[in-house]
């Protein structure tokens, strides 16, 4: 890791790094995929090591798994966990009413069954993530590999019924092949722009035989945490109707976790 932070860096470490004083010994936390969870990863394994915090996490990813124990974090999976207190992950996209976008990395479907089981989800951003209307980010599709061009042609037509602007719907690819979901499924991203009723879409796309599931994010989400790249950071939590400010000084040459660093 580069000593050298950039603004957008700092964001996502501010915002992971207040998100982590939600975490006490004795929780069981669902752990985010992504850039942004990968920091509040990185705050948590330090906790874990230098504070002596204990805790269980439930990774959303096979990449989030596999940070989490090399941090020291104790790894179980949600079936050893059954039920969570709480999830923190990023987001592609969200709105004043906490709606989100998700999927970007390609783990919402796991990322959605832990947030689920949670009894609290914060997501932790930096301030580009937040939207008036949802969909200029492609909403993520999981699907089965099997009959792929029916279950393609099945949401098109969907789509023509549904108050978005965009309509266009691509096979999400890594390098020359399909990207590959962690449950072994395929990625439809689905090139709306402006999502008029993310309930209503959510709903008719779910309700397609094929699909497993989409990366619609309604009523799961509690609270946000946006960082700022001068060390700001706004939390807004839609539960009790609060919002709050802090700041962290972020050095720039400020090497964080650097004995863990490659
Ligand atoms: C993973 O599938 C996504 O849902 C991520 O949580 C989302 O893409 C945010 O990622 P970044 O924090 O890297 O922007």
């Amino acid at each position: 890791m580069s000593s050298e932070l950039t603004p957008i860096d700092k964001a996502k470490f501010v915002a992971a790094k207040q998100a982590s004083e939600y975490v006490l010994s004795g929780m069981k936390v669902g752990l985010g995929t992504g850039s942004t969870a990968e920091w509040l990863v990185q705050c948590l394994g330090e906790m874990v090591r230098e504070e002596g915090l204990k805790i269980k996490g439930v990774p959303t990813s096979k990449r989030t798994g596999l940070l989490a124990h090399k941090v020291g974090i104790e790894v179980i999976s949600l079936s050893e966990a059954k039920w969570l207190d709480l999830t923190i992950d990023g987001t592609d996209e969200y709105d004043s009413d906490l709606t989100l976008i998700k999927g970007g990395g390609g783990a919402h479907l796991r990322e959605k069954v832990v947030a689920t089981a949670s009894e609290r989800m914060i997501v932790i951003a930096d301030a580009t993530k937040k939207v008036d209307t949802l969909g200029a980010f492609p909403l993520p599709v999981e699907v089965v590999p099997f009959g792929l061009p029916v279950t393609q042609a099945l949401i098109e037509e969907t789509l023509t019924g549904i108050d978005v602007l965009g309509r266009e719907v691509t096979l999400r690819m890594n390098g020359t092949d399909p990207f590959v979901t962690d449950e072994g499924n395929f990625i439809l991203d689905l090139h709306l722009k402006r999502i008029a009723n993310p309930r209503q879409l959510s709903l008719v796309i779910n309700q397609i035989p094929g699909v497993v599931e989409n990366g619609l994010f309604i009523d799961i989400c509690d609270v946000v945490i946006v960082g700022h790249g001068d060390g700001r950071v706004t939390t807004r939590d839609i539960t009790n109707d609060t919002a709050s400010v802090v700041r962290f000084d972020v050095l720039d040459d400020d090497n964080i976790f650097a004995e863990i660093a490659d």
